[in-house]
């Protein structure tokens, strides 16, 4: 991605660390870009490099000292500060890191930090063994799950001398995922969504079900973007590989039941409903309660009957909530999406090609068709699912906010 930052406000965070350095070219990074940079600093980071080293590549005033002269001038400047499009940390001591994990303000940056209501990228950078502590770990965990996004350290020679993990990455690295963050909006701060993603499972005895090869790729990018976005995100999951996602609520599931269950009690509380989930359409009448023994060549039939058809229920008792459907489709995709979208009473569906190889279940792309109930049809080229994810995101937002009553 390429796109310039000309007019973007970013709050450059600098922490005490030899990699200071680095914060000043990428400092002149950003200013080479064209956003307007306003730098602060935590009280050790004056340590290696001084203020004025900064301001002067800046041209703005540096933000130090927590109780200042409170002159006027740097009050306005603190202020455009806090309400910059971004703060980025960089370098992130372990120190800086667990103050921002708890809310502890005892210098200028801990201090903005938390009084910042924006996004926030860290880019950390320590000794390998501090890197690597259960506490720093479980601080960078903490802030994950709060939305904040890490840039992480590289491998390489460390300030102790010794070569390991905690190097920060470097300042061209931080500015494109400078650039990556700024390109997609905050435009779903505070929205609740309600994501689906995975197969379900459905069981014959104990040890043998029918289920499908859905991966929960497609719903993870999805919950994944909207969470960037700032959406609050609850993922209910089928059986997937995937690590929970931070920075949501994440419920796991096995049946297309269990999973009808869990949607229906978050139902009330959620503006966006996303089914990405490749639900199962039929399981055995009866689950037997021991492993089947096989009667020697003697066929045994099983009888399949439906599943709830969780959107269908949806639709019975949903209160306003814009509600998304996906449908994997093997033939006549668009046709057969629309019946979909009618008979489910969407919003929006996607409809998703899955007799291709490369598409569709388990690979990290897809090809996709968006309809939706004014009649139009989208057709997208083959792209990431997280790239399919923020163009989906991009559309149910233009209409969130072309029908304020809608999801709300
Ligand atoms: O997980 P991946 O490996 O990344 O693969 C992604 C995917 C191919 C699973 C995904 O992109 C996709 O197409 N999901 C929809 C799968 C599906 O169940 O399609 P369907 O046409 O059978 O169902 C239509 C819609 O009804 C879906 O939103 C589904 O969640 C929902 N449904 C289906 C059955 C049922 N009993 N209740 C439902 O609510």
């Amino acid at each position: 991605m390429t796109s310039s930052l000309k007019g973007k406000k970013i709050v450059l965070g600098v922490s005490g660390g030899i990699a200071c350095y680095k914060a000043v070219e990428l400092l002149r990074l950003l200013v080479k870009e064209g956003a307007r940079v306003f730098v602060v600093m935590s009280r050790n980071a004056k340590k290696f490099v001084t203020p004025l080293t900064f301001e002067a590549l800046s041209r703005n005033p540096v933000y130090h000292k927590v109780f200042d002269s409170a002159d006027s001038a740097s009050m306005e400047h603190i202020r455009a500060a806090e309400a910059a499009d971004l703060l980025v940390v960089a370098p992130a001591t372990a120190g800086t890191l667990g103050k921002m994990a708890h809310g502890l303000t005892d210098d200028a940056l801990s201090t903005l930090f938390v009084a910042f209501r924006g996004p926030v990228l860290v880019a950390p950078a320590m000794n390998d063994g501090m890197y690597d502590n259960p506490a720093v770990r479980a601080n960078i965990e903490t802030m994950q799950s709060r939305g904040i996004g890490f840039i992480d350290p590289e491998v390489g020679s460390l300030a102790c001398g010794v070569v390991g993990l905690g190097r920060l990455a470097e300042p061209e690295k931080i500015l494109a995922a400078v650039r990556d963050r700024l390109a997609r909006a905050w435009d779903l701060a505070g929205r609740q969504f309600l994501i689906t993603a995975g197969p379900t499972r459905e069981f014959l005895d104990p040890v043998r079900y029918i289920s499908n090869p859905s991966s929960g790729k497609m719903g993870y990018a999805v919950a994944e973007a909207a969470r960037d976005r700032g959406a609050q995100v609850t993922l209910i999951s089928g059986p997937t590989p995937l690590k929970p996602p931070p920075g949501m609520r994440v419920f796991a599931c096995k049946t297309a039941q269990e999973m009808r269950t869990l949607v229906l009690d978050h139902l009330a509380s959620t503006e966006i409903l996303v089914m990405t989930a490749a639900v199962g359409d039929f399981a055995p009448e009866q689950v037997q309660k021991e492993k089947i023994k096989k009667q020697g060549d003697e066929p045994i039939q099983i009888r399949l009957l439906p599943t709830p058809d969780i959107l269908r229920e949806v639709a019975k008792s949903k209160t306003g909530q814009f509600v998304v459907g996906f449908a994997a489709e093997t033939e006549n995709l668009v046709e057969s999406a629309r019946e979909k979208l009618l008979k489910k009473d969407l919003d929006m569906i996607v409809a998703n090609d899955v007799s291709a190889p490369g598409i569709g279940f388990q690979s990290d792309t897809n090809q996709v068709t968006f309809l939706d109930r004014s009649g139009t049809v989208e057709q997208l080229p083959l792209l990431s699912k997280r790239e399919i994810a923020h163009r989906l995101l991009d559309r149910i937002a233009a209409k969130l906010s072309s029908n304020p009553q809608t999801g709300s």
